[in-house]
């Protein structure tokens, strides 16, 4: 024990490099740098420490962690932006089931799901509204729809398929029809028409099948988690956007993608830059509007939209009692 105590003095003493003479001996030099050294030790001991009380002195008086959210709703005429997202931001799927089993219903000889970017223009001279529509056929989704983050692979190898999903991966939507820059995205349910490769199925057949079917329209998107400091941002899957296909009518309904931006500042030491971030998600539709004219036969006609409303998420301050309550969480997960 003694000698332990005598080798670590003697280490300290070795590494204590200020306890090694100054050797500094020009005349009256010596006194000078001393003298400055000193002032300078005790400016920056007493920086130190205010800066340490300062730190101190916040972290103890937060009394919790802030958090706010607020919704602003745009003025359309203003609105000018685009949402662009790829799948990993917000992506789609359409899933066609028997209303009462919801066994899943597949069958392209009966229906063509399709998905559109929709461009409209106004045309101030003539006052035309031009619409220019790209539409593509969805296709059973396999690795184009981001599901969950944690694993659910068994699920994701069934769900993917029996879902359609769209192959093209980016689309825009937003703008303003005063600006001449109106885009939405459009998913439709059509009866099968005998012009492509696909031999269908009768009128009737289709019209009858229809009646005992339900469309699931699926959304995968993000949302924020205000008591999450490690992925506040965490991915969603919502499935509450049902429509029940009728024959001979088609519904109609609007889903609006609400952009959401993300402040945080969140460390424990009251130190450092905001984080910004920002997701997509839908939490705002228009419940289905029927409407009997089927020259175009289609089932379900969904437009999404860009919604006026922005909401913005702030997490300002991380308290000593929420971080303990963490810490606490933490160890006794690792229990
Ligand atoms: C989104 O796409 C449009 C074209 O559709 C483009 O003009 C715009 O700059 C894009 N916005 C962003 C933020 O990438
Ligand atoms: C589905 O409908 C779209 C738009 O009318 C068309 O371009 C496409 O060829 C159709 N696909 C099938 C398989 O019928
Ligand atoms: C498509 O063609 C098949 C075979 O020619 C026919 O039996 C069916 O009724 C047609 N379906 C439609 C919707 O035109």
């Amino acid at each position: 024990m003694e000698a332990f105590w005598i080798w670590t003095k003697a280490k300290v003493n070795s590494i204590d490099m200020f306890s090694k003479p100054v050797s500094l001996t020009y005349q009256g030099r010596e006194k000078f740098t001393t003298f400055l050294g000193g002032i300078l030790s005790v400016l920056l001991t007493i920086g130190f420490v205010s800066y340490g009380m300062q730190l101190s002195i916040q972290m103890l008086t937060r009394s919790a962690t802030s958090k706010a959210k607020n919704s602003i709703e745009r003025d359309q005429i203003l609105v000018s932006d685009y949402y662009n997202f790829s799948h990993e931001d917000l992506a789609f799927a359409v899933f066609i089931a028997t209303d009462d089993s919801f066994v899943p219903f597949v069958d392209p000889s009966y229906f063509n799901v399709t998905v559109a970017q929709l461009s409209y223009s106004y045309d101030f001279k003539s006052g035309a509204l031009n619409a220019d529509l790209k539409e593509e056929s969805m296709a059973i989704c396999r690795e184009n729809f981001p599901l969950l983050d944690h694993k659910l692979d068994d699920f994701r190898n069934f769900f993917s398929q029996i879902s359609y999903c769209s192959t093209q991966t980016d689309f825009s939507f937003g703008g303003s029809v005063f600006f001449n820059t109106l885009k939405t995205v459009q998913i439709k349910v059509r009866r099968c028409v005998n012009e492509t490769s696909v031999i269908c199925k009768s009128k009737e057949e289709i019209e009858a099948k229809a009646r005992d079917l339900t469309v699931t329209f699926i959304v995968s998107s993000k949302y924020f988690d205000f008591d999450d400091f490690e992925t506040p941002i965490k991915r969603v899957v919502d499935d509450q956007f049902i429509f029940k296909m009728s024959s001979g009518l088609k519904k109609f309904s609007e889903l609006y993608v609400k952009r959401s931006t993300v402040a945080l500042s969140d460390s424990l030491l009251p130190l450092g830059e905001d984080k910004e971030d920002s997701f997509l998600t839908i939490d705002n539709y228009q419940k289905d509007q029927e409407t009997r004219d089927m020259s175009d036969p289609i089932f379900i006609d969904l437009e999404i939209r860009q919604d006026l409303v922005v909401d913005s998420y702030e997490r300002r301050v991380y308290s000593i009692p929420d971080f303990s309550e963490n810490l606490e969480n933490s160890l006794n997960f690792f229990q």
